[in-house]
């Protein structure tokens, strides 16, 4: 996490906004976002291609975090949006995104999901499977219409990643082959559909992703199945995806490459290898989703229990954990925390940050230097802007946290807290 922002009274900030006033205002768990945050990653993807002067388009991953209030940012930043599911498309549809800038992914996609895609006319349908064809061709058959397709394959590059988030190798479950030659198959068949207007290939090798390495060698990869491919089947790609998973510091351990240096390496690859064929520049896009969101985001709780033997403290509970945050659970991730009343004090002690959950594995940090701390302090966990809200779950009838937007110091409400009554809300009692 970058220089921590404190106010004259020494409090964290959040766009400007003393946290512990945050706290106050809408209760805890609450996760706060500074926009600017947001903004300044979106402008600096951008500038890299901007000033390569390339052909681009920058796909918000919207499962990272999919608000409203944050596609609507995402649409007017002029980005587009990957969606994965209905249920995020319809989001998309309803929070600003205009058809055309929506891409949807997925290794899986149901019927009803295809049909409300290709009822949107949305921008592109990243194709993932054979199955996938047949079905999409029916469907635009017996709706008389086409659509814009981006095949997706796995260029067999493994990023150094969590075995969970990675999924570039042959053996994902995503895309097609290119060893195997499937890929290619696929590919030949949907340029002999006149229903599907091929647009280009797509990749994704993994996700928190450090460094550019991985990157440069799926791009020139992809290259050089583009020149195989227009040599053999005369397809000239006009879109090169190369996915997300742009990485993110949760911690001060996290060391990583700017993010405007990630998109300047990637498109450095993809001009010398496109150079090297003397093939045409394809327009280049990416997808990020946690580095527009991730690091924007800090969720503040209030410290309740605590369990100390032997005079030390052991755990120190908050009123949230896995059910607003379960990547600790789920992935090992690690994070800090500090108390936002004083983020700079000295600390004390070395506590385990739990949640209140009926799980041992219910761990928000673990190892955590803190200062001695009391009931009703409110703890600051930075980093948590992405794949925190969107994982949420309402376990143990716990109701899921409240998010608000902070800019130039001002913040608004823009996910209310869930009541009891919510998560009712599904019952059927007759
Ligand atoms: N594009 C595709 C095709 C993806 O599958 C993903 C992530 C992204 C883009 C965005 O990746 P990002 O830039 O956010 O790393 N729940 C896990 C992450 C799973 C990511 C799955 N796909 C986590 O909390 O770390």
């Amino acid at each position: 996490t970058e220089a921590l922002e404190v106010n004259q009274a020494g409090h964290l900030t959040i766009g400007g906004v003393d946290a512990l006033k945050l706290a106050e205002e809408y209760g805890t768990p609450v996760i706060a976002y500074d926009v600017s945050k947001i903004k300044q990653q979106i402008a600096d993807f951008k500038k890299a291609f901007i000033e390569a002067g390339v052909d681009y388009k920058i796909s918000y991953a919207s499962k990272a975090f999919s608000a409203l209030a944050m596609y609507r940012l995402v649409a007017d930043a002029g980005l587009g949006c990957d969606v994965v599911s209905g249920g995020e498309l319809y989001a998309a549809l309803k929070g600003g995104m205009s058809p055309a800038d929506i891409e949807f992914h997925g290794n899986n996609k149901l019927p009803a999901e295809l049909e409300m895609a290709v009822d949107s006319q949305i921008g592109c349908i990243v194709i993932d499977n054979f199955q996938e064809i047949k079905f999409l061709d029916k469907l635009l058959r017996r709706k008389h219409t086409t659509a814009n397709v981006v095949l997706r394959v796995t260029p067999g590059i493994e990023a150094e990643t969590h075995k969970y988030i990675s999924t570039g190798q042959s053996n994902s479950k995503f895309g097609f082959d290119v060893q195997s030659g499937q890929a290619k198959e696929a590919l030949a068949s949907l340029i002999k559909n006149p229903r599907m207007n091929v647009e280009g290939i797509h990749c994704h090798i993994g996700s928190q992703i450090f460094q550019a390495r991985g990157f440069v060698m799926a791009a020139q990869k992809m290259v050089d199945l583009l020149k195989e491919w227009r040599d053999e089947l005369g397809f000239e790609a006009q879109v090169l995806n190369l996915g997300g998973g742009f990485g993110i510091r949760y911690t001060k351990d996290d060391q990583m490459i700017a993010t405007e240096d990630f998109a300047k390496d990637i498109i450095a690859a993809v001009k010398e290898r496109v150079a090297v064929h003397g093939l045409k520049l394809p327009a280049i896009w990416i997808e990020p989703g946690r580095a527009l969101a991730g690091e924007a985001a800090t969720t503040l709780y209030t410290v309740g229990s605590r369990k100390d033997v032997d005079g030390v403290c052991h755990f120190l509970a908050v009123d949230g954990g896995m059910g607003d945050n379960i990547r600790p659970a789920l992935y090992q991730a690690k994070y800090e925390a500090f108390l936002a009343e004083k983020p700079h004090a000295i600390n004390e002690q070395i506590v385990t940050v739990v949640g209140k959950y009926c799980e041992s594995g219910d761990v928000l940090v673990r190892d955590c230097p803190l200062p001695n701390t009391k009931p009703g302090d409110i703890l600051a966990m930075p980093a948590t802007g992405a794949y925190g809200y969107t994982m949420a779950s309402n376990y143990n009838r716990n109701p899921r946290p409240a998010v608000v937007f902070c800019e130039d110091g001002h913040s608004k409400l823009v996910v209310r807290r869930e009541t009891f009554e919510d998560m009712l809300a599904c019952e059927v009692t007759e």
